[in-house]
């Protein structure tokens, strides 16, 4: 398995002399205590608190493939290159090595016999051009051109408005294209310098190279490989940048794209197609065969939704965004519904959502034991909303024939009050030979995504980790909550999931039955007498063992690092956690629990708040 390989390689390289960085586990999609985002985006995601100064249990050097999720490019899934699920491959200097060490470590990994063995005449690069924030790259520049005379290449500066030529390699560009972070509105960021693959070949345009082809340019032809972010800045909320605390080096290889280039070059596919490659093991067969298409168009791109989507609902699952109306769970229905308009779109008109499912957990199970342990629920969630989808198809086909016509007004009703795509509705109306006016359609769907646009808004492109004070307060009380819940409810009691926003705290946790009145009242009361006695918060690096021996608290289900950090309270309260936290508990204010629920069948949910006393 080329994949597999590739996992080995990358972090056999990076752990082993004279890089000597340590691995870390992959977080799971979903951000613990970050109030802004809704999932993991990149490697660096749970990094932030270390970039931003923060020592890291593990030290300076670190290695890891971080499991991501990303809604941008949704649109353009289905092409060659797009995915909303995808692992990135990532390396980091936490205020240690920078880009001499970072640029020749890349190159190396790509290009020498015992790693990928890339030819390096075929390796181009972007640099940052430089403009008021930040000046261009010249450090990267000056390095790149040494690692590549040191491969007996000539390297030059070229200009990517004339496209390639001559011995032109490194190609400048602006903040759009060579600039990476911060992941929401504030937070660490840098220049980037990419590495792209010339395949030679037009993968997804007609338009062949002509002058105006260059290495970002999308025809196909590069394939962008490695990003190495020198993430030295920090973005203000009011759009100043200013030097971070610690120089950082950020890098991310899309596992995608490098397992398409790979298989490739040796021959083990017939193009660069991640899709083709043994990621996605024998599910694209699956597929194939009960819709009976060939991976050809027009069918190509359904086929690859299909395929991400339903990669990416399983890895979702599997961290806990079960499908739901709001939210996390919002994404996650959406994407099982169009995997499966697409599966109609291929003629599929059997339940398949779980058992694509199956295949994708069976290429993955060993990677990630998550999505073996949950597979069943994973398999049952994807049938009942597979089954109840298509009752809701019905629904719509049912309204329309009630209809007298067929037009742009009862698409967005159908859509508005059914969640019928409209889609759909133009096809039932094509197949029956109705010209539908899509114009009226149009102006309703305007309409509403302005609406809906400016409810989600922030929920999507928020900030990364907010460190204000009001977050700190009430990520401290959340371990007071938990250890008060031990106390008061028993040792069964673990943190099943935890959500801060600046206003409210809410806090998942197991215990089967609802709280009694009485119960509710004790655990707010020691929590808040642990502030009265204004403990200090402290925090250690120990081994996993001895922090899971001296009865520190963890969250089930998360992969740790071999050594952590320890938060303690006193010594009310101990858990496994990143931070940050206030010093002293008794700034907390005045701790009250507004409402206690059920969430699921085996675990319950509080919202807490934080007054002035
Ligand atoms: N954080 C960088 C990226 O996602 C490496 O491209």
């Amino acid at each position: 398995m080329i994949h597999k390989e590739i996992r080995e390689k990358y972090i056999s390289f990076f752990t082993t002399n004279p890089r000597n960085h340590k691995e870390i586990p992959s977080s799971p999609l979903i951000p613990e205590n970050d109030p802004t985002v809704l999932f993991i985006t990149a490697g660096m995601h749970p990094l932030v608190p270390y970039l931003m100064g923060e020592p890291h249990p593990l030290g300076k050097r670190l290695v890891n493939i971080q499991k991501s999720f990303r809604t941008d490019d949704i649109e353009e899934v289905g092409d060659h290159s797009h995915f909303t699920f995808f692992e990135m491959l990532g390396n980091w200097s936490l205020g240690d090595y920078f880009k001499k060490e970072a640029i020749e470590w890349s190159f190396d990994f790509l290009t020498s016999k015992d790693w990928l063995f890339y030819d390096p005449k075929k390796i181009y690069v972007s640099v940052f051009e430089g403009d008021r924030d930040a000046p261009r790259d010249e450090d990267s520049i000056r390095v790149w051109k040494e690692v590549y005379k040191n491969a007996g290449i000539t390297a030059e500066i070229g200009d990517s408005k004339k496209g390639v030529s001559g011995n032109s390699r490194i190609f400048p560009y602006p903040k759009t294209k060579n600039w990476w972070g911060p992941a929401g509105t504030t937070g660490p960021c840098g220049p980037d310098s990419e590495m792209f693959y010339d395949t030679e070949l037009p993968l997804h345009k007609k338009e062949l190279y002509g002058p105006v082809c260059h290495i970002n340019c999308d025809c196909g032809r590069y394939i962008e490989v490695w990003n190495d972010v020198f993430m030295e800045f920090n973005k203000n909320a009011d759009g100043t940048y200013e030097p971070l605390k610690q120089k950082n080096v950020d890098t991310g290889m899309g596992m995608e794209r490098v397992t398409a280039l790979t298989s490739w070059l040796r021959k083990a596919i017939p193009e660069p197609d991640p899709f083709l490659t043994d990621l996605f093991g024998k599910s694209r067969y699956f597929i194939q065969q009960i819709s009976n298409k060939d991976y050809e168009e027009p069918f190509k791109k359904s086929i690859r939704i299909i395929l991400d989507h339903v990669r990416a609902v399983t890895f979702l699952i599997a961290d806990g965004a079960e499908p739901g109306n709001k939210e996390r769970g919002y994404v996650t229905r959406r994407l099982i519904r169009r995997a499966i308009r697409h599966g109609q779109i291929l003629g599929i008109h059997v339940d398949f959502m779980s058992d694509t499912a199956g295949q994708i957990i069976s290429n993955y199970r060993e990677i990630y034991p998550e999505v073996k342990n949950k597979e069943e629920i994973i398999k049952s969630i994807l049938s009942t909303e597979e089954v109840n989808f298509r009752k809701l198809l019905k629904k719509g086909l049912d309204f329309i024939e009630k209809q007298a016509s067929l037009n742009g007004k009862i698409a967005f009703d159908l859509y508005q009050s059914f969640g019928f795509p409209p889609e759909l509705t133009f096809e039932i109306a094509k197949e029956r030979g109705i010209e539908m006016d899509r114009k009226t359609y149009e102006e309703e769907f305007a309409k509403h995504q302005e609406k809906s646009r400016t409810a989600t808004k922030g929920v999507f492109k928020g900030g990364l980790q907010d460190h204000s004070e009001e977050t700190k307060k009430l990520h401290t009380a959340t371990h007071l909550l938990q250890k008060a819940l031990v106390d008061v409810l028993g040792r069964h009691v673990r943190q099943k999931g935890s959500h801060i926003t600046a206003e409210r705290l809410r806090f998942d946790f197991s215990h089967d039955r609802k709280m009694t009145g009485e119960e509710i009242e004790k655990t707010e009361e020691l929590v808040n007498r642990k502030i009265r006695e204004n403990l200090a918060v402290t925090k250690e690096t120990v081994k996993i063992e001895d922090a899971l021996k001296s009865g520190a608290l963890t969250v089930p289900g998360v992969k740790y690092p071999e050594k952590v950090t320890v938060y303690k309270m006193g010594n009310f309260s101990r858990e496994v956690c990143g931070g940050p936290h206030v010093d002293f508990t008794g700034s907390l204010g005045k701790f009250k629990i507004i409402k206690e629920e059920a969430a699921g069948n085996l675990n319950r949910r509080i919202y807490a708040i934080l007054s002035k006393t």
